[in-house]
């Protein structure tokens, strides 16, 4: 009744480690974006399962025939859609260690390296993005439940006894407000949602040409809140949107949030990361007076799914919130230690600083800087050939890595725009060499491309150019 024999683990695991080389040395004979139909996998897969055990090689096997069909190759460098997240060979590595050590840092005392080497880790980054001293970091899965938590804080510094009351059926308490720009990303409403605070709770402010928050227009959505009587409590500013990669105004959001005593959270998910890089330094102006910031790794700094780093001047905020220690969770050493699960919802941690460990000390922070700072230019370098090309058009600046554009051939009306580039994603996608998303910009459909992967060089952007422009010219001519 024992665990698989160590020889057989060794043996299995050489031939996994073996299967991971061989897949990335292989990758682009993999399409981008896998073209199964739905429920095509699952019906691969027996309906009930095996009442006795088997070799892990037949698994591995299937591993090939069965998943890999339905695999939307994340680690392709054709993969250029959403903000790609790559793995790279010192994550995939540390993931296989944190399985193999298998611990669980929810207390210091359940492995005190867990929560020191979290400790060094947010030390460094936080040195890496240039942030004060002040600030202290935790490890969250995603930035969607790092930004929960810094709602959760913005919701606790109000005093207005939530975590004993709660918030439903209360008359003392009046309506909270909390603000975002119309670009915000949704995990800001859904952080909104889970506290209580409900989509009516937030105000989009507008933006500008850019895609910028209006500082005017956030300073009027609290005078006019206030007025109604209602309690302003939050605003997210976003360094690096979604859709187009614009970046709110820091400094001039956080003059509104002192003034009105709100807790300025910054999202930058995305291109947090980019501070490490010295020509990128103007991204962080105000940083230092934000009360919480989400970078994800996992993101743009080719850490393996997931690692989201939440840094706050407030911990002692986030630990009333949360902190809640049933008896067989006390420890000697609490009054001397950090204990992790006193900081979020959740109980039982990943090592996830083993992964950050990992990839800052095999890429030094110089070699992460100048991949993250080669895919701006690459990205730059992309922008001037959709610039200089007569039937496309570039639909947003480009501050980092990610460009918008759609196909305009300048005969079309908005509507025959939308369907033709909604047409020609769907032509590029099905190539299999590359996939691209998209978004809508003021009702326009329009095609995104994003670079971020480790193993994308600018061969792989001359060929997606290649392919967008082939398919474009062939569908503006139609
Ligand atoms: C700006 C921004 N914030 C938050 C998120 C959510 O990230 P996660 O998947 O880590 O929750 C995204 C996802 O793309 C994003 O672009």
């Amino acid at each position: 009744m024992s665990d698989m024999p160590l020889e057989e683990f060794r043996k299995n695991g050489h031939q996994l480690v073996d299967w991971i080389a061989e897949y990335l040395k292989d990758i682009e004979k993999y399409p981008a974006l896998s073209k199964v139909n739905p429920n095509d996998i699952f019906k691969r897969i027996p309906e009930t399962p095996p009442q006795n055990g088997e070799e892990l090689e037949n698994v591995l096997i299937d591993v090939d025939k069965i998943l890999m069909d339905g695999i939307t190759h994340w680690n392709h460098p054709g993969f250029m859609a959403y903000f790609n997240s790559t793995s790279s060979g010192p994550g995939i590595l540390a993931e296989l260690l944190t399985a193999g050590l298998g611990i669980n840092g929810m207390l210091w005392k359940t492995s005190p390296a867990f929560t020191e080497l979290e400790k060094a880790m947010m030390n460094w980054f936080r040195q890496m993005v240039g942030l004060p001293k002040n600030y202290w970091g935790i490890i969250y899965d995603t930035a969607s439940t790092s930004s929960m938590h810094a709602i959760a804080s913005a919701r606790e510094q109000l005093s207005l006894g939530f975590r004993e009351k709660g918030m439903a059926g209360r008359e003392d308490i009046p309506k909270l407000k909390m603000y975002c720009s119309e670009h915000a990303h949704s995990s800001i409403e859904k952080g909104a949602v889970t506290l209580g605070i409900g989509l009516e709770g937030i105000r989009k402010i507008p933006v500008n040409k850019n895609f910028e928050m209006i500082p005017k227009e956030l300073e009027r959505a609290i005078v006019e809140d206030l007025l109604e009587g209602s309690k302003p409590f939050c605003v997210v500013a976003t360094v690096g949107t979604t859709s187009t990669t614009s970046v709110d105004p820091v400094e001039e959001v956080a003059n509104i949030c002192e003034k009105h005593k709100l807790w300025l959270h910054i999202d930058a998910a995305y291109a947090g990361v980019t501070a490490m890089i010295p020509e990128m330094k103007w991204i962080t102006k105000g940083w230092e007076r934000t009360d919480s910031i989400v970078i994800n790794p996992h993101k743009w700094m080719f850490t393996p799914m997931d690692l989201s780093i939440y840094f706050t001047r407030k911990p002692e905020i986030l630990k009333q919130a949360f902190s809640l220690v049933p008896e067989y969770l006390k420890t000697d050493q609490d009054d001397e230690v950090e204990n992790l699960m006193d900081y979020g919802i959740q109980l039982g941690r990943r090592f996830r600083a083993l992964k950050l460990w990992f990839v800052i000390r095999y890429f030094g922070v110089e070699g992460l800087a100048s991949r993250i700072k080669n895919h701006i230019s690459l990205a730059k370098e992309f922008a001037g050939w959709i610039d200089d090309e007569k039937d496309f058009e570039r639909m947003a600046p480009v501050p980092f890595s990610t460009v918008c554009f759609r196909a305009n051939p300048g005969d079309k009306s908005e509507k025959e725009l939308n369907d033709l580039n909604e047409k020609l994603l769907e032509k590029i996608n099905s190539s299999g060499k590359i996939f691209l998303s998209h978004t809508k910009l003021n009702g326009k459909f329009v095609i995104r491309l994003t670079i971020g992967s480790i193993r994308q060089e600018r061969k792989h952007i001359e060929e997606a150019w290649q392919i967008i422009k082939n398919n474009g010219t062939l569908m503006t001519q139609i």
